[in-house]
């Protein structure tokens, strides 16, 4: 089978199943290599700005399945996965990439070498750096404004951006991780209909962060399927220019 075709099937296996069988353990490597994909994700300047939250324990599983409003895929998921954003974490990855690029100098820096420790030294913060006033959202707005008056230019945006940027990415992994789960052979649902403020204090997670989905694994069921697979006609969303 070509790439082409295998790509095709995972896409059509992967459904989003509601009841799992309760006798088909996942195997922990599944959920592993699936976790292993996802953070090879794309990300936005591959700060890296989520954490995965896998919920293994049958009690803790009912915990989290309580504060996933009692849904039956997260009642019968055999794992949970909890994505989150974690824009918190950006110094620490800033500096992690200060370093890696650092570590690669020998002596004078190239154009690159310069240009990656402006972008992670200087741009990050505008990005990330908490903001409670709201001043560096001002500035990027400025910036994007006056930078963008006569020539394209990278509109930023204002206070809500981190949380548009973070969620992204964190989305991107959660999908690469549900594909994989599909290439495994086992099925998912992701779930966004949860008590954020309750998960949030769980997970004993810090302010900045937010959770951006929970995903339920396991084999799914006929019963756990709840319809045809209905899209709007491909002409209705996609333009051709
Ligand atoms: C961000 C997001 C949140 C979702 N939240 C829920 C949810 O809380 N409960 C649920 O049963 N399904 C949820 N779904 C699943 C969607 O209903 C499902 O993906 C959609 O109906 C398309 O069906 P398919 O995934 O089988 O192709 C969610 C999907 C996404 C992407």
């Amino acid at each position: 089978m070509s790439l082409q075709e295998q790509f095709q099937q995972i896409i059509e296996f992967r459904r989003s199943n509601r009841k799992f069988d309760p006798n088909v353990p996942v195997p922990a490597e599944v959920i592993e290599r699936s976790l292993q994909r996802a953070i090879l994700s794309p990300n936005s300047s591959n700060m890296q700005l989520w954490s995965f939250h896998w919920i293994h324990s049958a009690s803790e599983k009912q915990k989290v399945a309580t504060l996933c409003l009692g849904q039956s895929a997260a009642r019968t998921a055999q794992e949970l996965v909890v994505f989150v954003t974690r824009p918190d974490q950006w110094r620490a990855r800033q500096n992690w990439h200060l370093s890696q690029v650092r570590k690669e100098i020998n002596g004078e820096p190239t154009k690159a070498q310069k240009m990656m420790l402006q972008y992670y030294g200087k741009v990050m913060p505008l990005l990330y750096a908490a903001d409670p006033l709201r001043v560096i959202a001002a500035l990027r707005l400025t910036i994007s404004f006056v930078g963008g008056l006569f020539k394209p230019f990278y509109r930023a945006g204002g206070a809500s951006a981190v949380s548009v940027v973070t969620h992204k990415s964190c989305a991107l992994a959660a999908q690469t991780f549900m594909l994989s789960v599909a290439a495994e052979g086992f099925h998912s649902c992701p779930l966004e209909g949860f008590d954020a403020k309750r998960l949030k204090s769980y997970l004993k997670l810090p302010y900045r962060a937010q959770i951006n989905m929970v995903v339920a694994v396991g084999l799914g069921t006929e019963p756990g399927i709840w319809g045809e697979r209905i899209r709007v006609p491909y002409e209705e969303v996609v333009e051709k220019i």
